[in-house]
């Protein structure tokens, strides 16, 4: 029986739906807003299901802060129009991207506030300039009532049934209940979030599916899903929610300043991103311009600049609105992440499984802060979908460490000589433009392959970087130039001959002195004693990840039962489907793969055939503890500290929750061991952690 069950008996349904509308929504907090969920999610869920059932027991229990009411609803035939009692407003844009543009603010402001050069510097709140949309929450008495768009500034659209579904904006405020509370701020969609789903949707897309498209930007993705019509569509999109400032307040004591009101808004469980700051006077606007933009590819969301804002209630008071925007604050830009440009060529690249990608190769353009000639096309369908042809004008993205791609036409300016639609195979001739092998496209696969396996020149590049990675045989000092070098020069032909390589040899290559080649030559040797998973994930067959290749390890043992194992007998791994067992099997069908196992084995490759196996027999003396490790620990890797824990049976996980047994802490550890102790987790070092692994 777990804690909640103990505590649900003899409760009344409403006394019980409540105290799990309060638990439920606390973890949906901690989860979405902090991202330090206290339980797993089937915890969450078996709480979720109870409520569920007693609110189907009991209608009257049902309440518009309940956790249930966010997904569901019905489709809309439109959406109700909503007057904004406080309009919302837009913010004047500071178009020059240098440091003249804080500058300018604070000479603006300065001037206004009648302030002579000898007074002290104003104090500015600085935040991002998120890139989504402008969302307005209604909070009545703490509970959330209606969401609304920004529309006009005066009249948007009620929008609640799918600004619910996310699970950053609290259906209830955390300490207060003032009778109406407005919550300003934008509905945005991550980064990775956004690539996931254009991902799946070029997946649905390669299947059939009529009606799907992939989506230009983060920003259209986002406000594309809050005006769906269809709430369980919308609830299919990942959206976010940063909150930024107040609309209708009644009741309620307002902060003095707006670095004080985002803590208040914080503090009531509103998710406010923490990149902000206060600073004073034009050097500090600078300063914040600057970092952000250093580390704006880091953050997992696009933004478009930063916003200033005279931090004293009073004094934007006094300086007031110059028609729909306040003079207290500006938006300051960084270059854009979307640029136009024109199509050169489109070239087609190989990569490591033979995967044919279309290429743009552009005039260069400056975007995303760096200068950009080539653009992602990802597959045959997306480029003859967005219709890219050679002389077309196009947008292209460069966000983040994303690599660059091209998302969409510019039709008016499609000149009267442009190309023909594209034809991948008709394009190629049917070959694959490295190693002239036949060119082939699945039934139900988005991409084109080569044929050619480890015959084709780009495949082979990519398959020694692969083979060489840090998770498969780990050989230091094998970088792509020197790849590049090794097969253009036709000094390696297959992977076993990477083995052949002496010092004589690498020494005389380009960029290559004695004492690297040396060093390379060592690392070569110390690869070749390995592990049975390593040695699978370095062959690079098609979809065996390291997740995959361990638990081929583990069941089989043997490498020679592994390349024999009929597809019944490979499909009973756990997480090994169809696709995955066909694909292990045609690569070991194939005598040259074959050939290459056998030269590495001849070449010295060595690892304990049964050890995968045994670890996994052998007693499991920490078995059903999870670790956290955290700092650096004085002789083992953290690698190498999560092998020795997870052969004895332990999980190691990533956070430190409630569910953590020992933190093992090392030099420099910070906010897990902090959290570790705050929960009263116990604490180990290197030493400590030894002893309990010898003393089982
Ligand atoms: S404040 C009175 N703060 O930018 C000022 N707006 O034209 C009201 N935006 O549509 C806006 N990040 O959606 C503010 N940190 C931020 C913002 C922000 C993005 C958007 C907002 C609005 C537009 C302003």
């Amino acid at each position: 029986m777990s804690a909640s069950e103990r505590s649900s008996g003899h409760r009344s349904p409403a006394r019980r739906a409540a105290e799990l509308r309060e638990q439920l929504n606390r973890h949906a907090y901690l989860y979405y807003v902090l991202d330090a969920p206290e339980i797993p999610d089937a915890e969450y869920d078996r709480l979720f299901q109870e409520l569920q059932a007693i609110e189907a027991a009991h209608a009257e229990l049902v309440t518009p802060d309940s956790p249930t009411q966010r997904v569901g609803g019905t489709v809309l035939a439109g959406f109700a129009a909503v007057r904004h009692t406080v309009p919302m407003l837009s913010i004047r844009t500071e178009t020059d991207t240098s440091e003249d543009g804080a500058r300018d603010f604070d000479a603006r402001i300065r001037r206004e506030l009648e302030l002579a050069d000898g007074d002290p510097p104003v104090e500015y709140a600085c935040e991002l300039k998120f890139d989504g949309l402008a969302i307005s929450l209604r909070y009545e008495r703490g509970v959330l009532v209606q969401a609304a768009t920004r529309g006009d500034g005066e009249t948007g659209e009620d929008v609640t049934q799918n600004i619910r579904t996310i699970g950053q904006v609290p259906l209830r405020l955390q300490g207060v209940e003032p009778p109406v509370f407005e919550v300003r701020g934008e509905v945005y969609m991550r980064r990775g979030d956004f690539e996931a789903l254009n991902e799946r949707q070029r997946q649905r897309i390669a299947q059939g599916a009529k009606g799907e498209k992939t989506f230009v930007n983060p920003r259209n993705a986002a406000a594309g899903a809050v005006r769906q019509l269809d709430p369980a569509i919308a609830a299919q999109r990942p959206l976010s929610f940063f909150a930024y400032g107040v609309g209708e307040v009644r009741s309620w004591p307002m902060p003095k300043t707006h670095g004080g009101l985002l803590d208040a808004l914080a503090a009531m469980g509103l998710p406010v991103c923490a990149e902000r700051a206060v600073v004073r006077g034009a050097d500090g606007l600078v300063r914040f311009h600057r970092e952000v933009g250093a580390r704006r590819d880091a953050l997992p969301f696009d933004i478009d600049g930063v916003v200033y804002k005279v931090n004293a209630i009073a004094l934007q008071e006094r300086l007031g609105f110059v028609t729909r925007e306040p003079r207290w604050a500006v938006a300051h830009k960084y270059p854009a992440q979307e640029q136009m440009t024109v199509v050169r060529g489109i070239d087609v690249q190989v990569g490591r499984t033979g995967k044919l990608t279309p290429v743009a190769k552009l005039e260069p353009v400056f975007v995303g802060g760096t200068t950009v000639s080539n653009a992602t096309l990802h597959n045959e369908d997306e480029t003859r979908r967005k219709d890219v042809r050679v002389g077309d004008t196009v947008i292209v993205r460069r966000a983040g460490d994303v690599i660059p791609e091209v998302v969409a036409v510019v039709a008016e300016r499609r000149p009267r000589d442009a190309g023909r639609p594209f034809d991948l195979h008709k394009l190629l001739h049917g070959r694959c433009p490295v190693c002239g092998s036949a060119i082939v496209r699945e039934e139900g696969e988005a991409d084109w392959r080569c044929t050619g396996g480890l015959f084709c020149a780009a495949q082979r590049k990519q398959a020694i970087l692969h083979f060489a990675s840090r998770r498969a045989m780990d050989i230091e000092g094998l970088g792509d130039k020197l790849v590049d070098q090794l097969v253009d020069g036709e000094i390696i032909r297959t992977l076993p001959e990477l083995y052949k390589l002496g010092v004589a040899k690498l020494a005389a290559l380009e960029r290559m002195g004695e004492k690297s080649a040396a060093n390379l030559v060592a690392a070569l040797e110390a690869s070749m004693r390995t592990t049975l998973e390593r040695f699978l994930l370095a062959l690079g067959i098609r979809l065996v990840g390291e997740a995959t290749a361990k638990d081929l390890a583990r069941q089989f043992g043997s490498l020679d039962r592994i390349m024999d194992a009929p597809l019944d007998e490979l499909q009973a791994v756990p997480d090994v489907g169809p696709v995955v067992a066909q694909s292990i099997r045609t690569f070991f069908d194939q005598r040259h793969n074959r050939e290459v196992v056998e030269q590495l084995r001849a070449a010295g490759l060595r690892w304990d055939e049964h050890e995968g196996r045994r670890r996994h027999a052998a007693p499991q003396p920490l078995a059903g503890k999870t670790f956290v490790l955290t700092g650096a620990l004085p002789t083992l890797s953290r690698e190498d500290a999560k092998s020795l824990l997870e052969a004895a049976g332990a999980k190691v996980a990533g956070s430190v929750s409630k569910k953590t047994d020992y933190v093992v802490a090392g030099e420099a550890a910070g906010s897990k061991l902090d959290k570790a102790r705050e929960l009263g987790v116990a604490v180990l070092d290197e030493a400590g952690m030894r002893a309990m692994l010898a003393e089982r």
